[in-house]
């Protein structure tokens, strides 16, 4: 069996999780990573924006690729491409709810079609050399529960780890995750089990992988304003005092260095329009930040851009009220520029 590299992945996370944010949250103490989901169609067809999306393969065996598909030949050769493109962890993405990926097949729907979820797994496991794991939800509606079942075949078909996220497809990102479902999965299955849902916070992580079993807690919408929950809650597993959030100066440049990356990844134009998010998950929680956020949007110029940024953290100083760092729940897992899946 092989070995987790982290008790705190990070989560899969569609328009957010590109090389930028995956070096900062690597700076931040998050160890295991994987890409924003990739469709295997257009990857199998050698898509050159697709390819974009595996560049560039930066953590080593630390970083999985997490493709969606539904047909087991473009799966395999989807997975042989990441491979080729230095790729030594492919998952495959079995809980996504958008409806353009269902549709299609891929996603959620698998949970409902274990025939073809079973053709799929098998046919990526004769690609991958590697780890090869697959990420699901508790099942496709309240009503048909089945992670215990899609987790077993996920065995049988040599998958190494299964990640669970504690809701069905049906809930959406609503109502809690139910880490009863995801404790039974961890008892039952010979290997490695993330859970994942609702964390909140570093204590919350390292409370969930000693109370539920898993080998393992998948962290998701918190850490896009508290990245730092990474470095926190493996302090905290060892024992030590966790560090919490860095002063505001801190945060900005670490900010800054992501809006630095992602310019010199996907250029100016790009990083402008995409800097604008993490800006906002980064200043909640401080004073002004509404304001702040308001103000940026109308920004058209990298430059004046990251100026206000730095401006706003050297002078920002926190609320008292404690931040809910859970956002955002809608749009998520499908990013436009994949095109349609096939
Ligand atoms: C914006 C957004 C994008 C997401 N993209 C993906 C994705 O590409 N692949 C995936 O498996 N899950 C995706 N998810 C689901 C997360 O990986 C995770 O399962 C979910 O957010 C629950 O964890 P959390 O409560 O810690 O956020 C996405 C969620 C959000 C909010």
């Amino acid at each position: 069996m092989p070995g987790l590299l982290s008790a705190f992945p990070m989560a899969p996370m569609a328009g957010v999780t590109d090389a930028p944010f995956r070096w900062r949250l690597r700076r931040n103490g998050c160890r295991l990573l994987f890409t924003e989901m990739v469709s295997a169609a257009a990857l199998a067809r050698g898509n050159r924006r697709t390819l974009e999306y595996l560049q560039p393969p930066d953590l080593g065996p630390d970083l999985g690729v997490q493709l969606f598909g539904a047909e087991p030949e473009e799966l395999a050769l989807a997975a042989h491409a990441a491979q080729g493109a230095g790729f030594a962890h492919v998952d495959l993405n079995m809980g996504c709810p958008v409806r353009k990926v269902v549709r299609s097949g891929a996603g959620a729907a698998l949970l409902l079609d274990l025939g073809r979820a079973e053709r799929c797994l098998r046919a990526m496991r004769r690609e991958v050399s590697g780890l090869l794991s697959v990420k699901i939800r508790t099942g496709w509606d309240a009503g048909s529960v089945n992670a215990l079942e899609v987790g077993r075949l996920a065995v049988d078909c040599g998958v190494d780890i299964v990640a669970v996220h504690g809701r069905t497809r049906a809930q959406g990102y609503g109502g809690r995750a139910d880490w009863d479902v995801i404790g039974e999965l961890a008892a039952a299955l010979p290997v490695p089990v993330l859970g994942n849902g609702d964390i909140a916070s570093a204590d919350d992580a390292v409370q969930r992988l000693r109370g539920s079993g898993v080998a393992g807690v998948m962290i998701g919408r918190v850490a896009l304003s508290c990245p730092w929950i990474f470095r926190d809650a493996e302090r905290l597993l060892r024992g030590e005092t966790p560090r919490g959030a860095p002063g505001p100066m801190e945060i900005g440049d670490d900010l800054l260095r992501q809006i630095d990356d992602l310019e010199s990844v996907k250029g100016a134009k790009v990083a402008l329009l995409e800097s604008r998010k993490f800006v906002a998950w980064a200043s909640r929680g401080f004073s002004g930040a509404t304001e702040f956020r308001r103000r940026v949007q109308e920004i058209r110029n990298l430059s004046q851009f990251r100026r206000d940024v730095e401006g706003f953290f050297s002078e920002a100083y926190p609320r008292e009220v404690a931040v809910e760092a859970r956002e955002p729940t809608k749009g998520g897992e499908w990013d436009e520029r994949q095109g349609e899946p096939a």
